[in-house]
């Protein structure tokens, strides 16, 4: 059986209702789920973990596999006597649900995608983040800080902010998570198996996710709906929060 070297994660509660576990991406931290909190405070019970590394969680000395942080949220959910839920992933936190929903499908009554996708890295991908490893190790985190954001979104007072969270975030936290999203596996085989109802949010401007990488989720989930961001780009919970709060309340209403 796996041993699973699991991290305490630290994390933040927020309003009452149906608990939603909202996973961030990659190399975020929680508060880019804040700006969802006035729309969802009284109807969800926001659960908002750092992951391992980033934000205030404390970093593990091996690569951070999805698995692995499925796992770590797994060890929170199970602190909190949760025992179903809906959970959010944007992008790495989607990957991550993927992870999870294969290893714990029973506490799942609701999944969300935020601009995230199921397929793996194309060899291209994997290398370039064996290429940002090397640059991180000898520049920090301000190598992403500096050109990611650009990518994440036309929203110039956005683009400041994420600059801001990304330059504080730990390096090794970053190289860990770049291993671990270059080696994950394909979760296309996942998607059929999933019971839950599942809502695909999609920025129309996203250049991270394509749209071919959207159509494999939608083609293979069972139950699920896409809701487009129309001037959205890759971070949909921060450009439009309160159409993806919408589409978290219509899972609220069919958990
Ligand atoms: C993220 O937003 O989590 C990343 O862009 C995901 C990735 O690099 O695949």
């Amino acid at each position: 059986m796996a041993v699973f070297h699991t991290i305490d994660l630290d994390f933040e509660e927020v309003g009452q209702g149906t608990p939603v576990v909202l996973l961030h991406g990659f190399p975020l931290n929680r508060s880019t789920w804040y700006p969802l909190i006035p729309f969802l405070k009284d109807k969800a019970r926001l659960i908002m973990p750092d992951l391992r590394g980033f934000g205030r969680s404390p970093a593990g000395d091996e690569p951070s596999t999805m698995r692995l942080m499925a796992e770590d949220v797994a060890v929170l959910v199970r602190k909190l006597g949760l025992k179903k839920f809906i959970m959010a992933g944007h992008s790495m936190g989607g990957y991550i649900s993927l992870a999870f929903a294969q290893a714990y499908p029973q506490h799942l009554c609701g999944l969300a995608l935020v601009a995230s996708m199921a397929t793996d890295d194309s060899p291209e991908k994997r290398q370039a983040r064996f290429k940002t490893i090397e640059n991180v190790k000898k520049h920090g985190s301000e190598v992403l800080a500096k050109d990611m954001p650009l990518r994440l979104t036309s929203d110039v007072d956005l683009q400041k902010k994420l600059s801001e969270i990304i330059g504080g975030e730990n390096p090794k936290a970053i190289i860990n998570a770049l291993k671990g999203m270059a080696d994950r596996p394909d979760y296309t085989d996942v998607l059929p198996s999933i019971q839950s109802p599942t809502v695909i949010v999609a920025g129309q401007k996203d250049v991270v996710i394509s749209k071919e990488r959207i159509d494999v989720m939608v083609r293979l989930l069972q139950k699920n709906w896409v809701v487009e961001v129309p001037n959205g780009g890759h971070m949909p919970m921060m450009e439009a929060p309160e159409t993806v709060a919408n589409a978290i309340i219509d899972l609220i209403k069919m958990a």
